[in-house]
C-alpha cells in the first residue's frame, strides 16, 4: 500500500469562518486517504482587541486545543493548505508572520516541491478575496512551491465561482459556511491529496 499523503492545514481565523473551511479541508482529505494535521497559527492581537469583540473571543476560547502550527509541520507535509480570512484584500497578520518564520527552512530548500493551495473567506462578496489568495501565493513561487489550485476542474466549481481556492463570504458572521463552500473544499482537498500523491509516486 502507497504510504499517505501527509498534509497540513495551517490557517488563521478570528470569528472562526476560517476555522469551520479547516475542518471540512480535514475531513475530506482524511477520506482522500491522507495524513492530516489541523493546526492554527500563533494569534497576535492584543488580548483587549480579541475580548472587544465576542465572536473573536468566542472563538478564541473555542479553538485553545488546536495546536499551534511550526516550521516542523511544514517540513513533515507533503502538501500544505493556508487558510486565511482577508485583511483589506491581503494575507492576514498571523498567517503572514508564521509564514516568515519558514526562512530557515527555505535556506535549507525544505519547502521546494511541495504541494500548497489556499483559501479565505471575506465579509463581503468578491471584497479581496481571490487578492489574498494570489498574495499568498506570492509566497508559495519563493518557495519553489508547486501551487494547486482547484481550477474548474468539477462541475460544481461554476456555482462557487472561485478557482484559486475556497472561499466563503460570512456577511459579518450572518452567513455561516454552507453547503456550496464545503463542497469546494472538498475537491480542493482531494485534489490536493491527488496532485501530491502522484508527484510522490513519480519521485
Ligand atoms: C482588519 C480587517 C480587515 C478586513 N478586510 C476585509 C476586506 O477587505 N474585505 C471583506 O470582505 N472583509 C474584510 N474583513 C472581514 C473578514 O475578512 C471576514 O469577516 C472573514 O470572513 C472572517 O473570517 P474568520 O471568521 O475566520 O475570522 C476584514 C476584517 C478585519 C478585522
Amino acid at each position: 500500500m502507497a504510504t499517505p499523503i501527509k498534509l497540513a492545514i495551517i490557517h488563521y481565523s478570528s470569528t472562526g469562518t476560517i476555522a469551520e473551511i479547516a475542518k471540512e479541508l480535514h475531513d475530506a482529505g482524511v477520506k482522500a486517504g491522507a495524513e492530516v494535521r489541523l493546526l492554527k497559527v500563533a494569534e497576535l492581537a492584543p488580548q483587549a482587541a480579541i475580548e472587544s469583540n465576542p465572536a473573536w473571543a468566542a472563538h478564541h476560547t473555542a479553538s485553545a486545543d488546536i495546536p499551534e502550527a511550526t516550521a516542523e509541520d511544514v517540513e513533515w507535509a507533503d502538501a500544505v493548505l493556508f487558510g486565511t480570512p482577508t485583511r483589506f484584500g491581503n494575507v492576514s497578520a498571523q498567517l503572514k508572520q508564521f509564514i516568515d518564520t519558514l526562512g530557515g527552512l527555505w535556506a535549507e530548500g525544505k519547502l521546494v516541491n511541495k504541494v500548497y493551495s489556499g483559501f479565505v473567506s471575506s465579509a463581503t462578496a468578491h471584497a479581496g478575496q481571490e487578492s489574498t489568495l494570489l498574495a499568498l501565493y506570492n509566497s508559495i513561487h519563493h518557495f519553489g512551491g508547486i501551487t494547486v489550485t482547484p481550477g474548474f476542474t468539477d462541475p460544481q466549481k461554476f456555482v462557487d465561482g472561485n478557482p484559486y481556492g475556497t472561499s466563503h463570504v460570512d456577511g459579518q458572521g450572518t452567513t455561516p459556511v454552507d453547503d456550496v463552500t464545503r463542497a469546494a473544499a472538498r475537491i480542493q482537498a482531494e485534489r490536493v491529496v491527488q496532485i501530491a500523491g502522484a508527484l510522490k509516486t513519480a519521485a
